[in-house]
């Protein structure tokens, strides 16, 4: 079980140090900005939906390495995703964090944040992104808050 538990905290790791599709979309169709006010982190995402299908996805910000492998880890498992599969992700994903239990194999490698359950800041950490995510997908323009 400790090994799985390290398995698990190198992919955190190793998202947090190398994020995938940081930075900006030239030409996004839905745009998100989300904060945790405990903490004071931002997070922006941009993304591009054509035909109800997600193209393509960036978030940028500054953050804890939880909310930014968490960050890093959805935008790897968005593309091509429908908008409405991508919301039924979002309440998989929230499952999973907030019970530690995997209710679906759609969630595949994010299972690696299930830990996060058992601290209620961190659960704010790892939902940083998915509810920018949620936000901007329903055309919500104000800015999220984990509060
Ligand atoms: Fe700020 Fe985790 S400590 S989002």
């Amino acid at each position: 079980m400790n090994e799985l538990r390290e398995l698990y905290q190198e992919v955190i790791l190793e998202h947090y140090q190398s994020p995938r599709n940081f930075g900006h979309l030239d030409h996004p169709t839905h745009q998100g900005e989300g904060n945790n006010p405990l903490c004071g982190d931002r997070l922006t995402l941009d993304l591009q939906v054509e035909n109800g299908v997600i193209r393509d996805v960036r978030f940028q910000g500054s953050g804890c390495a939880i909310s930014k492998a968490s960050a890093s880890l959805m935008t790897t498992m968005l593309k091509g995703k429908t908008v409405s599969e991508a919301l039924r992700l979002f309440d998989q994903f929230h499952h999973l964090v907030t019970t530690g239990k995997v209710a679906s194999e759609d969630v595949g490698k994010l299972a690696v944040l299930a830990g996060v359950h058992k601290y209620p800041s961190r659960i704010k950490c790892a939902s940083l992104a998915w509810h920018t995510m949620k936000n901007a997908l329903q055309g919500e323009t104000e800015a999220v808050t984990t509060e």
